[in-house]
C-alpha cells in the first residue's frame, strides 16, 4: 500500500501573523517545522485579498522548502504568472470569492471548463503538476480527467461537518466511490479541508487516497500541544488507519 503523504497548510499561521502586522509567526519556521515533524509538503493558499499568505511567503516558500509546495491558486491570470514565475511543485486550483471565510465548495471543473483550459495547460507546459479541487462527483471526475489534470482533490468539508452518523456515512461513501473512478481515469486522488484527529481515520483507509491536506485543525491544536507533536499525532492517526487496510 502506498504511503499516505500529509501536507501541512500553513495558511492560519498567517491569519495569526496579520491580525498584529509585523513578522510573528514566521510561516517558513512553521513550514520547516513540520517537515521535521513528518510533512511529506507544504500547502499555501495565496488568496487574491492576501488575508493570510503573502506573496513574500510564497517567495521564501519556494526558495528555501526541501518538501513539495502545493500552491493553492484561484483560476486568475494574476496567480497563473505568481505560479509560472515560482514553479512549485503543484497548483491547485481553487474557486475563491472574496466574501466567504473559507473555501465553501468545490471548483465547477464542467461548467468552467473551457476557462480552465488554459490555466491546467500553461502550468502543465511548466512541468507544475496540476491539482483541481472538487467535489466527490462523476461529471466534475470526468471533467477532470478531460482537462487533464493530473490530480484531483476531494472537498470533503461536507463529511468533516456533517452531524448526524447518517449524513457522515453518506457522505463518506460519496468520496469513497469517487476515489474508485478517479483511479480508474488516471487521476491521482488527494483529499482536505476540515479534517480533524475525529474525521481523518475512515478517510485515510480509502486505498486510492494518496495524499491529504491539512491546516486549520492542525494550527488549531498547536496552541495546546504544539505543532511539532500536533502534526506527529495526526501522522500517528492516518498511519494506524492505512495499516488496518493494508493486511
Ligand atoms: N485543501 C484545499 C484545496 C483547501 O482550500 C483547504 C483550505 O484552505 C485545505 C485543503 C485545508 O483545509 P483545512 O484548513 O480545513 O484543513
Amino acid at each position: 500500500m502506498e504511503h499516505l503523504r500529509l501536507g501541512v497548510n500553513i495558511d492560519h499561521v498567517a491569519t495569526i501573523r496579520n491580525a498584529r502586522g509585523g513578522i510573528h509567526p514566521d510561516p517558513l519556521r512553521a513550514a520547516k517545522l513540520a517537515e521535521k515533524a513528518g510533512a511529506d509538503g507544504i500547502t499555501a493558499h495565496l488568496r487574491e485579498d492576501r488575508r493570510h499568505i503573502a506573496d513574500e511567503d510564497i517567495t521564501l516558500l519556494a526558495k528555501h522548502l526541501t518538501i513539495p509546495l502545493n500552491f493553492e491558486m484561484a483560476a486568475t491570470d494574476e496567480m497563473l504568472d505568481i505560479a509560472l514565475t515560482h514553479k512549485p511543485h503543484a497548483s491547485c486550483l481553487v474557486p475563491e470569492k472574496r466574501e466567504e471565510k473559507t473555501t465553501e465548495g468545490g471548483l465547477d471543473a464542467a461548467g468552467g471548463h473551457n476557462m480552465l483550459q488554459q490555466y491546467v495547460s500553461e502550468l502543465r507546459a511548466k512541468d507544475i503538476r496540476v491539482s483541481l479541487f472538487i467535489e466527490p462527483d462523476i461529471r466534475q471526475l470526468e471533467a477532470a480527467a478531460r482537462l487533464q489534470a493530473d490530480i484531483i482533490e476531494f472537498h470533503v468539508g461536507p463529511y468533516c461537518d456533517a452531524t448526524s452518523g447518517d449524513l457522515k456515512a453518506k457522505e463518506l461513501d460519496k468520496i469513497v466511490n469517487a476515489a474508485q473512478v478517479a483511479e480508474e481515469l488516471g487521476l491521482e486522488c488527494h483529499c482536505g479541508h476540515g479534517l480533524t484527529y475525529d474525521t481523518v481515520a475512515p478517510i485515510a483507509r480509502i486505498p486510492n487516497v494518496v495524499e491529504l491536506n491539512i491546516g486549520h485543525f492542525l494550527i488549531g491544536e498547536a496552541i495546546f500541544a504544539g505543532l511539532e507533536p500536533a502534526i506527529r499525532e495526526m501522522r500517528r492517526l492516518m498511519d494506524v488507519a492505512r495499516a488496518e487496510i493494508s493486511g
